[in-house]
């Protein structure tokens, strides 16, 4: 039987930065993927980085490209009611944002990462978590294996085996589902605005990024049950346009979609984030609706409190942060899970009711004329500051 320190499971972007930042404190790990390399590098997903997950995965040794290539943005526009409001990010909470496209971070994790990932791993069960030897059994080209560990992270998603492992008794469930979706479309176009707009509009929401100078990403909201079928390029551009301020929709380039998908949105927090000796990661243990870019930020923020957990653990043999973990984890995850929900609330159609909308653009006219107002946006949006935890023994520099 193998055996190692921690074994994760999961090579998404948890799991990579993870076991990157472990091996930089001498912690060893094994990394179990059950896709393939190239399935897990062809999804498409966000791309706005807080500086908390940009250090961080500059610590990892993972940033070089990032840095390179990321572009820096010290706000973003609110579109409402035919005009326009920027959110002084820099000005009113002193930091930017970086973008740069989660797809480029897992394939630089993945270039970083090398041997220490099993990928095609299936069948990936959990053992004696609650034991001071867990074990994780897994298939591999036909063959069974089994690692012996101290402990297990559980960095597998919402869908994973992990939090599936853990009896249900022992866990709470928090869940919100939002009645829309997302249409994202990728396009080889000039975006339409060196910063992202967020429009809220009687006909739903619709976002503007981008993935570079020359590589736009849109997002227009959608009724659930829409299929990708339904949505020409064509029909996509006009009711993009269509939900953008006049200036800003007369500027629009349009072009034929790389990329074309629909996304649910959700509110999801499981509690605790700890069992015996399994961790919940990321998605795992909480899933945010992709309204405030939290998603991986969030993820990046459980990986730093986890990582200094254990390298504390290996250093001083003190269990001390590891006992924290689940709390300080979590109290970031219901900020930012507050900060999404919120923004999704003021930002999309819920009905037809005009009243609802009417309240919508009060509030951002409200949020427009005060600056107190812009600054609590403006600090969640940055990401909150880490809170350094009780018990902090000294992290050896990477
Ligand atoms: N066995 C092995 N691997 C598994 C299993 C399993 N049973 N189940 C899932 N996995 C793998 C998935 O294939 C995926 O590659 O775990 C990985 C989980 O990665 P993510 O879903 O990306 O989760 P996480 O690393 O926490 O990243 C969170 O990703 O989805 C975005 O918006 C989200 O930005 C957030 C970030
Ligand atoms: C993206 O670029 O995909 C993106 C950016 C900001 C968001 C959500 C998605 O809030």
């Amino acid at each position: 039987m193998a055996g190692t320190q921690v074994v994760i499971v999961g090579a998404g972007p948890s799991g990579l930065m993870l076991s990157l930042l472990l091996q930089r404190q001498g912690v060893d790990s094994v990394v179990l993927e059950r896709h393939t390399r190239e399935y897990v590098e062809a999804r498409i997903r966000a791309g706005l980085l807080e500086c908390g997950t940009v250090d961080l995965l500059n610590e990892a040794g993972a940033g070089e490209r990032m840095m390179g290539e990321g572009l820096v943005h010290d706000g973003f526009e609110l579109a409402f009611d035919g005009g326009l409001h920027r959110i002084d990010l820099q000005g009113l909470a002193g930091q930017h944002v970086l973008i740069y496209g989660q797809t480029e971070i897992q394939k630089d994790l993945g270039d970083a990462a090398g041997e220490r990932v099993v990928w095609g791993a299936a069948d990936v069960t959990l053992h004696d978590f609650d034991s001071s030897r867990p074990r994780v059994t897994y298939r591999k080209d036909g063959a069974q294996h089994e690692i012996e560990c101290d402990f297990i992270a559980g960095c597998d998603g919402y869908h994973g085996v992990s939090r599936a492992s853990v009896p249900r008794d022992r866990i709470a469930l928090h869940e919100r589902i939002y009645p829309f979706g997302w249409l994202g479309v990728l396009a080889d176009v000039p975006p339409l605005s060196d910063e992202l707009i967020y429009a809220n509009h009687a006909r739903g929401f619709a976002l503007c990024s981008m993935r570079s100078t020359h590589r736009s990403r849109y997002y227009v909201q959608c009724p659930l049950e829409d299929k990708v079928e339904d949505w020409s390029d064509e029909r996509f551009w006009s009711e993009l346009a269509a939900r953008l301020p006049g200036d800003r929709a007369s500027r629009l380039v349009t072009g034929p979609s790389i990329e074309k998908s629909i996304a649910p949105l959700r509110s999801f927090v499981a509690e605790p984030m700890r069992f015996g000796r399994l961790f919940l990661v990321g998605d795992a243990a909480h899933i945010v609706p992709p309204t405030g870019a939290k998603g991986l930020n969030l993820a990046a923020a459980d990986v730093r409190v986890l990582y200094q957990a254990l390298a504390e653990y290996y250093r001083a043999r003190s269990e001390a942060l590891l006992d924290e973990y689940s709390a300080r984890a979590l109290s970031r995850v219901w900020k930012a899970t507050r900060f999404s929900w919120w923004f999704t609330t003021l930002m999309h159609k819920f009905s037809d009711e005009p009243f609802a909308h009417k309240l919508q653009l009060a509030e951002l006219q409200y949020l427009a004329g005060s600056t107190a107002a812009s600054t609590v946006v403006a600090e969640n949006y940055v990401g909150l500051p880490f809170d350094a935890g009780r018990a902090a023994g000294t992290i050896r520099a990477a």
